[in-house]
């Protein structure tokens, strides 16, 4: 292998950059040439290359978002727009490709593989902490920090008020997110996608009139939670208590952006590092990732199909610690 590809698919997460960098420099220092694949997949079949030195990912490991920028791209869920794809990276002489995004970027890599057996490795990059195969997904941490300053700052003027906010986190199918947040937010409640019966907790705790009208509370909401988001449960929790003082914060994509913390940038380092040791050693179709410390490859197959489960002991103390 002289030649390889690294792009950045799906939603950014902030260490993105820092991991573009770990490929570049392990790829040139193994004597590789490197070319950055702008825009994801719809880059592959645009053919927007640019060739990469050690220089080009100076002064990147500190920055959010991706330098080589992201898209979802619709073309490539086609065969033809893969075969494209296929066609351009035979064309540039790019014989192996790491992936830096989440599951359906993985999905995508390995169609090519399959059709067009182009060895792919893919790195988990998503806020969402939900691949299999890996402990921790590049740009949480600093997603949940994000959350966790926010709901730092909601607190002070939840306090001053006596009111209730409901704080809506990222997440769109998995609360990792959530139950972090909610965890070191302090939060009363905590409604994320993996848990059912939220809502008889928070009933049996605004029921006591006391806690609606001379305390504040925070309620953290995963936007994949059952009941729809925190809009919906604003709308419920009105319903039911007209007297609640209750105001509604969506965090947003504010989680997915600024300066990874040291632990993201550290992760996107490793499983960069590891990727392109991993092509170099004839893999192709796997994505890596960090298990109990140690670096561990798992098919695609099994990254995506897979479903890694929030920790159902972390959701009881939770509860506990919320009383
Ligand atoms: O997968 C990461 C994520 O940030 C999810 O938490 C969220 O639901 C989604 O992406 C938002 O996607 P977009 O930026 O395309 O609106």
């Amino acid at each position: 292998m002289k030649k390889i590809g690294v792009y950045t698919s799906g939603g950014d997460a902030p260490g993105m950059n820092a991991c573009v960098r770990a490929v570049v420099r392990t790829a040139i220092y193994n004597g590789l040439e490197v070319v950055g694949i702008r825009r994801g997949y719809q880059g592959m079949i645009d053919s927007d290359f640019d060739r990469m030195e050690t220089r080009s990912v100076a002064n990147i490991i500190q920055r959010g978002g991706t330098i080589l920028k992201t898209a979802r791209c619709e073309e490539f869920r086609t065969p033809e727009g893969r075969a494209k794809a296929a066609i351009n990276l035979k064309n540039a002489g790019i014989e192996g490709l790491v992936c830096i995004g989440g599951n359906g970027s993985y999905a995508g890599a390995l169609a090519l593989y399959n059709e067009h057996q182009i060895p792919t490795i893919g790195l988990p990059g998503t806020i969402d902490n939900d691949l299999y195969g890996t402990d921790y997904t590049i740009g949480y941490d600093t997603a949940i920090n994000t959350a966790v300053d926010a709901i730092d700052k909601i607190r002070d003027t939840a306090d001053s008020h006596n009111r209730v906010f409901l704080v809506e986190v990222m997440g769109r199918d998995a609360g990792f997110i959530g139950i972090s947040v909610g965890i070191s937010g302090g939060a009363e409640g905590i409604f994320i996608p993996e848990q059912e019966g939220e809502m008889d907790k928070i009933i049996e705790h605004f029921d006591h009139t006391e806690r609606r009208t001379k305390a504040f509370s925070i309620i953290v909401v995963a936007e994949g939670d059952e009941y729809g988001g925190a809009t919906a449960l604003h709308n419920v929790l009105k319903d039911r208590y007209p007297d609640l003082n209750v105001r509604t914060t969506i965090l947003g994509h504010i989680q997915r952006g600024g300066s990874p913390t040291a632990q993201d940038r550290v992760l996107a380092s490793r499983l960069g590092y590891e990727a392109v040791l991993a092509l170099l050693r004839g893999e192709g179709s796997k994505a890596v990732g960090i298990e109990r410390g140690n670096v561990v490859l798992t098919s695609f197959e099994d990254a995506i199909g897979k479903r890694k489960k929030v920790d159902q002991d972390l959701i009881t103390m939770a509860e506990v610690l919320a009383r």
